[in-house]
């Protein structure tokens, strides 16, 4: 038995959020009839539908994937560019992004299906840490780096404090590879910070999320989570 909420969200029609807002608003079938109350609880053998369609109860399928730069965190493009579910044409299930990636921004991304573990993961208050590895223009300081670690305001948003290391600089050419974790997901904070401390970013690349790292996978590969994993990510999620 699930929460009916919880079975829409699974079969990727929309958030959990989303699937509560059609239920009240009197959008969801069980069996025939009308459900207007959340909780109500569902098995694989009832028939659930939205908007008179009928939902398919697909398995929860979990993977992670090694974003390539200029591809699109989303399922489909209005300017026709790649997108990242292009790499998945053998997955069946309608899985999409967990948060995004910026186009230029290449490393671990998750994907699901399950609406309700993508809403967990990426809820503001329960996020997980995720490292970042940048290439910026200047050569980084401690001095330069230590606004992040303390809390910054960013286009008038208050981002909570994060960790660096630098990993090398060059005087020469005025480069440095500085490393950035923070565990709130806001559109492109690891940039937006490091411009703040006057180190613009060049490249960017996710390496870890959560206790999981890309391992030896490489631009456009993927690989399927276990259970397991992701229930570990959402222990580490509640922190
Ligand atoms: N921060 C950014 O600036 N860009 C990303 O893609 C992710 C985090």
């Amino acid at each position: 038995m699930q929460r009916l909420q919880k079975v829409i969200a699974h079969a990727g029609v929309a958030s959990r959020r989303k699937a509560e807002d059609y239920i009240v608003q009197g959008r969801v079938k069980v069996n025939g009839e009308v459900v207007k109350e959340l909780g109500v609880q569902v098995t694989s053998k009832d028939k659930i539908e939205v908007d008179q369609v009928p939902i398919y109860q697909e398995e929860p399928v979990y993977f992670m994937f090694y974003k390539p730069r200029e591809v699109i965190s989303a399922v489909s493009d209005d300017k026709n560019r790649p997108v990242v579910t292009d790499y998945f044409t053998e997955i069946k299930e309608r899985i999409y992004p967990v948060g995004r990636l910026d186009y230029n921004t290449s490393g671990l991304l998750l994907l699901t299906n399950d609406g309700d573990v993508s809403q967990k993961l990426t809820h503001p208050k329960h996020e997980v840490d995720k490292v970042y590895v940048a290439k910026v223009s200047g050569v980084a300081t401690n001095k330069k780096l230590m606004p992040v670690t303390k809390q910054m305001t960013i286009e008038g948003k208050k981002v909570a404090p994060a960790k660096f290391a630098i990993l090398s600089t060059d005087t020469q050419t005025q480069k440095s590879i500085v490393q950035l974790t923070i565990h709130e997901g806001r559109n492109h904070q690891v940039k937006n910070m490091l411009k703040a401390c006057g180190l613009p970013v060049e490249k960017l690349k996710r390496e870890r999320y959560g206790h999981l790292t890309l391992e030896n996978l490489k631009p456009g590969d993927y690989r399927e989570l276990h259970k397991r994993e992701i229930n570990r990510l959402l222990e580490d999620s509640k922190n």
